[in-house]
């Protein structure tokens, strides 16, 4: 007989948990970890189911995962934004949708991205120069942007709509956040000017994506890329997206793309400025394996510690650090009631910094992957990537990118804090590095700083 779900004390009228979930969302989320597997939660009149620990999760994104489907209040807040594109879409709609978009992700046509991804690196940096200041968000974001435009989206107004993107984000993903915790519609229709900032920020994004696809069907498409092959449709069903389909789409593939991607480059670089041994060890690997020449596609998998030290940021600050389903049927998950038609929450960010499965968990050890330490438990707990059928398609194109990245940087420059201070996490829609800035120092491959 299942357990009856208990619901979190601390509720207050009508906001229910939604504060204090709104005031210290991460703080909120860890210290739920001593409770059950599941425990229920009120946010504005909507009852959400928080999954605590690492096992719970697995069943509802991997073994249950036909119990649940795309929903609750993380993804609600996602269609606003990406509508009913491939990371949003019902289970149904993502049977069609993900075999036209998968071959533009597999590892063969990675591997012909890496010498265009390293470009884009070297055009961001280009004007980078001994000593500058410079804001990493906007410059790791710039790298990403370029990659999916001249990959995935590979026209002129690819790139403008990468750029408009640029610029409409930090509104668009500022105004998700109360989004997503206060679940109520008619409190973002309210004529504040937070509200007028997002609509119009998601209508700025809206005209660009417009014209993207209007040059592709007039013809300048790039006709190998990713959007090309969306709009040619499913040959064997014969289903051709109309413009609102391919929008879904291309806004799925820069929301997707571009801001994870970014993200885990400037944590990256963030804690490299505040961790000499780190540093040390990232150069003794590059110098050994590179001697000082660029590095390409082939050179990846003699990277291991490089590959570590990424993983281990996206352990401490996994970009998307909480996910949602919706139970599309009762179901029975580790032995407590999860009823049809309830949200459920998940945050890998809460489950990664567990102390039970990784000891010292807020310490930022790259070893703790080394397949001789890595424990099944540590396995399973990591979610960055999400994990079943709807686990994260781009993962091998956002770790080659994040690889070259780093290892075209940390080849050529130094990068130091401009002050003390800690580095504190911002739980937006995707979680970002508050700090903002770090110092250039040139670099020469073989001296150790
Ligand atoms: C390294 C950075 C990245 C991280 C941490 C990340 C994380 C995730 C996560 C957690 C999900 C699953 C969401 C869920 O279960 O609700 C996801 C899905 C997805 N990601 Fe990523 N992602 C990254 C990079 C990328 C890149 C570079 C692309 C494409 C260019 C991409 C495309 C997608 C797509 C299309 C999905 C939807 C998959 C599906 O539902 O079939 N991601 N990502």
């Amino acid at each position: 007989m299942p357990q009856t779900v208990r619901t979190l004390p601390g509720q207050i009228p009508v906001a229910g948990h939604a504060t204090r979930l709104a005031w210290d969302p991460l703080g909120f989320l860890e210290r739920q970890r001593e409770c059950d597997p599941v425990v229920g939660l009120r946010l504005v009149g909507r009852d959400c189911y928080l999954v605590t620990d690492a096992e719970a999760a697995l069943r509802v994104l991997v073994v249950q995962q036909e119990c649940f489907d795309k929903g609750g209040p993380f993804m609600d807040a996602a269609r606003l934004l990406v509508g009913n594109g491939v990371i949003t879409c019902n289970a149904a709609d993502h049977r069609m949708q993900r075999p036209v978009m998968k071959p533009a992700f597999h590892r063969s046509r990675v591997a012909g991205y890496a010498d265009v991804m390293r470009q884009c690196v070297l055009e961001a940096t280009a004007p980078w120069t001994a000593g500058q200041v410079f804001d990493v968000s906007a410059a790791t974001y710039r790298m990403a942007a370029l990659v999916v435009s001249r990959t995935l989206v590979a026209s002129p107004a690819g790139k403008q709509a990468a750029d408009v993107m640029a610029a409409a984000l930090p509104q668009l993903l500022r105004g998700l956040l109360p989004r997503m915790l206060i679940p109520a519609a008619w409190v973002h229709r309210l004529p504040t000017r937070a509200n007028r900032r997002f609509d119009r920020a998601r209508a700025r994004l809206d005209a660009a994506i417009t014209e993207v696809i209007a040059q592709y069907r007039a013809g300048s498409g790039d006709e190998q890329d990713l959007l090309s092959r969306i709009m040619a449709g499913d040959e064997e069903s014969g289903h051709r997206p109309d413009d609102s389909e391919v929008r879904d789409q291309i806004m799925s593939v820069l929301a997707a793309g571009v801001e994870t991607t970014a993200s885990l480059l400037a944590w990256t670089f963030h804690i490299l400025a505040r961790s000499p041994d780190v540093e040390r060890r990232l150069w003794a690997e590059l110098d050994a394996s590179l001697g000082g020449r660029p590095v390409t596609f082939d050179d990846l998998t003699a990277l291991p510690y490089t590959k570590r030290l990424l993983t281990e940021v996206l352990r401490l600050y996994p970009p998307t650090w909480l996910l949602s389903r919706v139970a599309v049927k009762r179901t029975d998950v580790c032995g407590f009631a999860v009823p049809q038609g309830a949200d459920v929450i998940i945050s890998p960010y809460a489950l990664q910094r567990n102390p039970d499965v990784f000891p010292d968990p807020a310490g930022f050890d790259p070893d703790r992957w080394l397949p001789e330490r890595l424990t099944s438990r540590q396995r399973q707990s990591f979610l960055a990537f999400g994990a079943g059928r709807r686990r994260c398609m781009g993962e091998f194109f956002g770790m080659t990118q994040a690889t070259l990245a780093l290892a075209t940087v940390a080849g050529d420059w130094q990068l130091r804090t401009t002050g003390p201070g800690p580095l504190r996490p911002l739980p937006r829609f995707l979680l970002t590095p508050a700090g903002q800035h770090l110092q250039l120092h040139p670099r020469v491959p073989g001296e150790q700083g």
